[in-house]
């Protein structure tokens, strides 16, 4: 196909708020058929799958601690299942079909409840054939508010993600192409960011909510107009809050900002073709009556502290396009065996503290995700490093996680590039 790159990017007008459903009564979640204006105004608009009338679906503010009742009801004419990712929750409200509960069937409504223990930015999306209904637009952001919210003008929820589009709008429904699987996975040729509020103030000080929502594609971001920190990372605060340049988010991680204006607010991806702008934010007048302060950490995490690992596993990534040969009978592989094994890849006691080594033997990127737990990176210096639930091994290196597996169930552990996923790279832990 002769087509370009990328699409024209999106312009300033296409802020698109989101629906904020709030507070600890019955939520209700319909998935269904909807038609977004994805593409810049003028231009065509899409049908697509969604939530409640939209895509991304809307905001779901909750409180931490609190126990929160979902309904999900199938609105489609194929079966799905709604993960609520990052979420420390009990196993069997995962979301996971086969795994952790039955398919929700076309006119289903499915319960879910959870009690959410950390504060943070999460999302919830559909984990049914989630490479097709991720891609045709099933997600939305799931936000477990602070107990104690810390001092900012505005809270900004930034939703990226990228489709394959025809110039009417359309969608180019590729998404189990043998040659994207077999590389980087479905790509969109055209990007951009939903943003939950469309202006703020020169002097502002502004929460950033950044949430990759692509099925497959690491978008490494700059943002103008802004000077802050990062305080979390998969929802997880930062003991310090830390400065950045470029952010790079491989798919379903999130990082959280705490910025104050400058000047107009840019969102741009590079790219190839240089950059790319996803959103903007638009400035109108100015914060006088705020007053300069440093930036705060968020309240800490309450996660249990790792003891010396009692046991240690090897997670081997294999297969793809120009990688040699491996015994799985899918295009990627973990240890050699691509799809969910019927037996765990791992058994632990619960409370258990385990050390994985995930090695990257392929030519591609992966980021890989664990259900249920977040876990620490450890630095090169074998220091522990950032809390991810999701996490970015780039191709031939290596990485070495922590986990206090400490929640009981049967969780999944698979590469977050979702083509990868459905090409075999996913398996599942044990923890009894
Ligand atoms: Cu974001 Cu297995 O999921
Ligand atoms: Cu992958």
């Amino acid at each position: 196909m002769n087509r370009r790159d990328f699409l024209a990017s999106a312009s300033a007008t296409t802020v698109l708020p989101l629906t904020a459903l709030a507070g600890q009564a019955p939520l209700r979640l319909r998935a269904e058929a909807v038609t977004q204006q994805i593409l810049p105004d003028g231009d065509g608009a899409t049908a697509m799958l969604g939530f409640n009338g939209s895509m991304p679906g809307p905001e779901l503010r909750i409180r931490r601690g609190k126990r929160v009742v979902i309904d999900v009801e199938n609105g489609l004419e194929e079966g799905t299942a709604v993960h609520w990712h990052g979420v420390r929750l009990e196993n069997q409200m995962d979301g996971v079909p086969t795994l952790t509960q039955e398919i929700i069937n076309p006119g289903e409504i499915h319960t879910y409840s959870f009690v959410p223990p950390d504060a943070g930015t999460y999302w919830y999306h559909s984990h049914y054939i989630s490479h097709e209904q991720v891609a045709r637009g099933m997600m939305g952001p799931l936000i477990v508010e602070d107990d104690t919210p810390p001092d900012i003008d505005h809270d900004i929820t930034v939703l990226l993600s990228d489709w394959q589009m025809r110039e009417d709008g359309s969608l180019i429904d590729d998404y189990t192409n043998m040659h994207s699987a077999s590389h980087s996975g479905y790509m969109g040729n055209f990007a951009r960011a939903f943003l939950s509020k469309s202006r703020v103030k020169i002097g502002d000080r502004v929460r950033l909510r950044l949430i990759n929502m692509a099925t497959n594609r690491i978008f490494s971001l700059v943002l103008s107009g802004v000077s802050g920190q990062v305080v979390a990372l998969d929802g997880m605060p930062l003991v310090e809050p830390r400065p950045f340049l470029d952010l790079v988010l491989a798919p379903a991680q999130r990082i959280d900002l705490i910025v104050d204006v400058t000047g107009p607010v840019g969102f741009d991806m590079n790219s190839r073709q240089g950059p790319y702008r996803l959103a903007d934010l638009a400035v109108e007048g100015a914060n006088t009556s705020r007053q300069s302060s440093p930036i705060m950490a968020l309240l800490p995490y309450d996660l249990p502290i790792p003891n010396e690992p009692t046991q240690r596993l090897t997670l081997t990534m294999m297969g793809g396009a120009m990688s040699r040969r491996h015994g799985g009978d899918n295009i990627w592989a973990f240890n050699d065996v691509s799809d969910l094994p019927t037996g765990p890849f791992g058994s632990f006691k619960r409370g258990e503290t385990v050390r994985m080594t995930m090695v990257n033997d392929t030519k591609f990127a992966h980021g890989i995700h664990l259900h249920g737990h977040h876990f620490f990176e450890v630095n090169s210096d074998g220091i522990l490093g950032d809390l991810r639930d999701t996490t970015l091994v780039d191709a031939g290196k290596s990485r070495d996680i922590i986990c206090v597996f400490d929640n009981p169930g049967r969780w999944l552990l698979h590469c977050h590039m979702l083509s990868h996923a459905a090409g075999g790279m996913r398996t599942w832990v044990n923890v009894a």
